[in-house]
């Protein structure tokens, strides 16, 4: 009788054990899958991963905003939003126009014990699903280079800014990162441009001047671009409080 029941209880286990590792199985597979059809993840969590939390704390010295709401446009698998959530109270939405990024994201925020604090969106920068006067903060890094209207793009990073609110749009690194990282990092970007011919003939739009004057005719009146050669270009936008 003890034997019988001591063999129920083995079996039950195995049959547990082995339902577990099915669902862990298919869960990673799932994630993988979403690896693959979102390649920029390697880059994010290897090559650039010591960018995120340098830059998010430099957003927070630069800024000081830590609560409120955050839009991040173009944040891929959302590196850079859990960042910021990890050093602040802000309830950061990660917006991107590529469904696997998004997906990827939210699996990611899982991981990292940060439901409900990033959310993953699909959306165009160019056209944002998101009201008028939302964020306190927007930010944005390494995407703007991508959207065929840059200008459409930065007017719509103004209409979801609270008055009061600012955002910080461009590419690059950051100012606080260890010098010795950030030299590497450039070394490397150089040397891929120029293997790619280029930045701009891999479909890369530069930041000009133009886009600032056509930014301030639209009306963003408060915008000026911090070009930083080792640290990156950056846009920054503060709409003024009523
Ligand atoms: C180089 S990745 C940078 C991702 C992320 N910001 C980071 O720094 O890790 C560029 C991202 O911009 C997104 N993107 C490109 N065009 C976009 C658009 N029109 N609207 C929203 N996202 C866009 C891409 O899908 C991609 O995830």
């Amino acid at each position: 009788m003890r034997t019988k029941k001591m063999l129920n209880c083995v079996g039950l286990s195995i049959m547990l054990i082995a339902v577990m590792s099915v669902c862990g199985w298919s869960q990673d597979s799932y994630k993988d899958q979403l690896i693959a059809k979102y390649p920029f993840y390697s880059t994010a969590t290897g090559r650039f991963a010591p960018v995120y939390p340098a830059l998010a704390k430099q957003i927070v010295q630069d800024f000081g905003i830590t609560k409120g709401i955050c839009v991040d446009v173009g944040g891929g698998c959302g590196c850079l939003a859990m960042a910021l959530a990890k050093i602040t109270d802000l309830k950061i939405y990660n917006l991107d126009i590529d469904p696997w990024a998004v997906r990827l994201c939210n699996v990611l925020v899982d991981e990292a014990g940060l439901t409900g604090r990033v959310m993953a969106i699909e959306g165009d920068a160019q056209n944002m699903p998101l009201r008028d006067n939302f964020a306190d903060l927007v930010v944005s890094r390494g995407s703007i280079f991508f959207w065929p209207d840059q200008l459409a793009g930065l007017k719509e990073c103004y209409r979801i800014l609270k008055p009061g609110g600012v955002a910080y749009v461009g590419g690059g690194f950051s100012r606080i990162l260890d010098p010795e990282i950030r030299d590497e990092l450039v070394k490397w970007r150089t040397q891929s441009a120029e293997e790619h011919g280029g930045l701009e003939s891999a479909g890369w739009r530069p930041i000009t001047r133009e886009l600032l004057r056509q930014a301030r005719k639209a009306g963003i009146r408060h915008i000026r671009l911090r070009r930083e050669p080792t640290v990156g270009w950056w846009i920054i936008i503060r709409k003024p409080a009523q």
